[in-house]
C-alpha cells in the first residue's frame, strides 16, 4: 500500500494511461491546463497523486505509475542536497556556463553552441548547435521552465529538414535531419543565415542517423513538459515527423526490424565498429517510434504509419530483448551454440561462432545481472557494453522491467570498469593493438581507453539518473553525481576523460562542453524532483508483450 492506494490499482491505472497517451489526439479536446509550475504539466510527485486520490490525475503519469518508479520516488528524499535551499555551488556556476553557449538567430534563441572553449586553438566544429548535444540542454530548459529556446530550436531544425541535401552528386532522403547548425551573420545585409551539416562537412562524411530521433523524443518531451499541444499538432511537425518516419520504415532487404546504419552515424560519429545494428540507434529508434505514436494524427497519411510503427515496435521489442540480451545463462547458452545450424529448428539463428567470444567477458560478467549487448547480426555479436543504448532502453522501456533491473544490478557490480572515477563510459571495454588497428582504421584520437574507445563522457550522467530514478534506485546516481561534483567544476567541464578509471582529462577532451553542463543540471533537476522523469520515460506497454506476429505457413514445423 503506498498512501492507503492499492498498487495494483495504480498499475491497473497506468495502463488506462498508457492507452491514452497512445492515443494523443484525444487530448484535443480537453481543456488547456495552465502552467505554472517549471516542471512536466502532467507529471505530478506521487505524493501530490496520493493525497488528492484523484484518480484522474493518473492519466499521462507513465514513468511513474510503474510499481518500480514507486518505489523510487518513495525511497528519494525529496530534494538530493541535505539543505534543499542551499544548492550545490556548481549549479549556479553551471547555469552561467550553459547561458553563454547559447545561439541566437535573428534575435532568438535557437540553441547551444556544442562547446565554449576559449583556450583552445581548434574549434573545429565545436562552435555549431548538434542536434544530439542540444538535446540535455534542451531538457535543462524545459525543466527550468524555459521552453522557448526548444520550440525555436524544433522549428529551425524541422526548416533545415526541407533543404535538399547532397554529398557529391548523390541526394540525400529528404527526412534527414542536421548533424548540426551554424548562425552566420552577415555584416553587409545585416542579417543571421543558417548554415547546415547533414553529413557533407562532417569527418567521413556520414549522415546523423540519430538526430531524426532525438527530434521526435524532444517534441514530446516539450510537449510533456509545457502541455502546448499546438506545436506537435501543426501540419509542419506531422510533416517533419512522417519523413523522418517514412526513412526508417521503409521496407528493403532486411530480415530484421532493427535498423541497419553505417559506422559514425551516431554521438560515437566515426569509425569504431558500430557499424550494423548498434544498440544506440535501435533504442533511439524504438524511442522515438513510442514517441511519434503519442504524437502523430489519425488523419489519412498519419494513420498509415501509426500501422505500421505499431507492426514495427512488436517485432523490434521482441528482436532486441531476444538477441541482444545477454546475462551469465544466455552466455553459457552462446559458449556451448552448435555452429552450421540449418532451417527454422535452429538454436543458432545468426550463427555465432563460440570461439568469437572475447575473453574479457567470462570475467566481466557477474551472476545477476546483464545488458544489451552492442550488435547483433550473421555470425556477429559485438559484446561490448555501451551506455546510451542501455539507459535509454530503459527509459523508453525496450527493457522489460526485469532486464532494466539486470541492466542496474550489472552496473553496480561492475561500477569500477563502467564509472571508476568519473560517470560514465561511452563503450566498455576498450579496443587495443591489432583489434584497434583493424576496427578503427588505426584512429589516433580513438586509443584505448579515450574518447570513443572506453573513454568517459559526463554528458552520460543525466542518462544514468533517469535510468536510476526508474528503476528505484536513485543511490546510485547520488553515488555518480557526487563523483561529477568532485571534478567537474575544477576540471573545466571537459567533454570527456581517459584511462581505465576515467581520471584523466581527456587528450583531446573541450573544455567547457556544453552538454558535460547540461547533462550536470539536467541530473541534479531530476533528483530534485523526480517527475521531471515524464518527459523523457515511456511506461512498459503491456500490449508488446503479447505474442505479436502470426506465423507464417511457412514456420510451421
Ligand atoms: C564529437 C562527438 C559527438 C558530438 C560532437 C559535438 O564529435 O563524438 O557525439 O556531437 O563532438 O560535441
Amino acid at each position: 500500500m503506498v498512501g492507503g492506494m492499492d498498487l495494483r490499482k495504480v498499475d491497473s491505472l497506468s495502463s488506462i494511461a498508457e492507452a491514452e497517451d497512445l492515443d494523443f489526439s484525444r487530448l484535443l479536446d480537453r481543456p488547456r491546463l495552465k502552467i505554472e509550475r517549471k516542471r512536466s504539466f502532467d507529471e505530478r510527485s506521487v505524493s501530490e497523486l496520493t493525497v488528492s486520490g484523484n484518480l484522474r490525475q493518473v492519466d499521462s503519469y507513465d514513468s511513474m505509475c510503474s510499481l518500480g518508479t514507486m518505489r523510487s520516488v518513495l525511497d528519494t528524499p525529496v530534494s538530493s542536497d541535505p539543505n534543499p535551499f542551499d544548492p550545490h555551488p556548481m549549479v549556479a556556476e553551471a547555469w552561467e556556463a550553459l547561458r553563454r553557449t547559447i545561439v541566437f538567430f535573428r534575435g532568438q534563441p535557437v540553441g547551444t553552441i556544442a562547446a565554449y572553449d576559449h583556450a583552445s586553438e581548434e574549434v573545429l566544429n565545436y562552435d555549431q548547435v548538434f542536434v544530439r548535444d542540444f538535446f540535455p540542454s534542451a531538457l535543462a530548459f524545459l525543466m527550468n521552465g524555459e521552453p522557448e529556446i526548444v520550440k525555436n530550436f524544433l522549428m529551425k531544425t524541422l526548416y533545415l529538414q526541407g533543404w535538399e541535401k547532397r554529398i557529391d552528386r548523390f541526394k540525400l532522403g529528404e527526412g534527414v535531419m542536421p548533424a548540426s547548425f551554424k548562425v552566420k551573420h552577415d555584416p553587409t545585409r545585416k542579417t543571421d543565415n543558417l548554415i547546415a551539416d547533414f553529413g557533407e562537412s562532417a569527418i567521413g562524411r556520414v549522415a546523423p542517423v540519430d538526430s531524426g530521433f532525438w527530434w521526435i523524443i524532444l517534441l514530446r518531451a516539450y510537449t510533456k513538459s509545457t502541455g502546448d499541444l499546438a506545436l506537435a499538432d501543426s501540419a509542419e511537425c506531422q510533416k517533419g515527423m512522417r519523413l523522418i518516419l517514412a526513412l526508417c520504415l521503409s521496407e528493403g532487404f532486411d530480415t530484421f526490424p532493427t535498423l541497419l546504419c553505417t559506422d559514425g552515424c551516431s554521438m560515437i560519429d566515426r569509425r569504431m565498429g558500430i557499424y550494423g545494428y548498434p544498440m544506440e540507434i535501435q533504442a533511439l529508434f524504438f524511442m522515438a517510434l513510442r514517441c511519434a505514436l503519442t504524437m502523430l494524427k489519425q488523419d489519412t497519411e498519419g494513420k498509415e504509419f501509426i500501422d505500421r510503427i505499431v507492426k514495427r515496435l512488436h517485432a523490434l521489442s521482441y528482436h532486441i530483448r531476444n538477441y541482444f540480451w545477454l546475462d551469465f545463462q544466455k552466455l553459457n547458452v552462446i559458449y556451448r551454440y552448435k555452429t552450421e545450424e540449418y532451417s527454422h529448428t535452429a538454436v543458432n539463428k545468426f550463427n555465432v561462432i563460440p570461439d568469437s567470444i572475447p575473453d574479457w567477458i567470462f570475467d566481466f560478467m557477474p551472476t545477476g545481472g546483464g545488458y544489451f549487448i552492442g550488435n547483433v547480426s550473421p555470425a556477429r555479436m559485438d559484446f561490448r557494453w555501451f551506455s546510451l543504448g542501455n539507459c535509454i532502453a530503459i527509459l523508453s522501456s525496450l527493457a522489460t522491467p526485469e532486464q532494466s533491473a539486470a541492466i542496474m544490478d550489472l552496473l553496480e557490480a561492475r561500477w569500477e570498469e563502467l564509472v571508476g572515477e568519473m560517470p560514465l563510459k561511452v563503450a566498455y571495454p576498450a579496443l587495443e593493438s591489432h583489434e584497434w588497428r583493424i576496427v578503427t582504421g588505426c584512429d589516433p584520437k580513438n586509443t584505448r581507453w579515450s574518447y570513443h574507445n572506453g573513454g568517459t563522457w559526463p554528458v552520460t550522467l543525466w542518462l544514468l539518473t533517469a535510468a536510476c530514478i526508474k528503476t528505484g534506485r536513485p543511490q546510485i546516481a547520488r553515488r555518480a553525481i557526487d563523483l561529477a561534483e568532485n571534478r567537474l567544476s575544477k576540471d573545466s567541464w571537459p567533454e570527456y576523460y581517459d584511462g581505465k578509471l576515467g581520471r584523466y582529462i581527456g587528450k583531446q577532451a573541450r573544455k567547457f562542453q556544453t552538454w558535460s553542463i547540461a547533462g550536470y543540471l539536467v541530473a541534479k533537476m531530476m533528483l530534485e524532483d523526480p517527475s521531471h522523469l515524464g518527459m523523457i520515460s515511456l511506461e512498459e506497454d503491456k500490449a508488446m508483450l503479447r505474442p505479436p506476429i502470426k506465423r507464417s505457413a511457412s514456420w510451421t514445423i
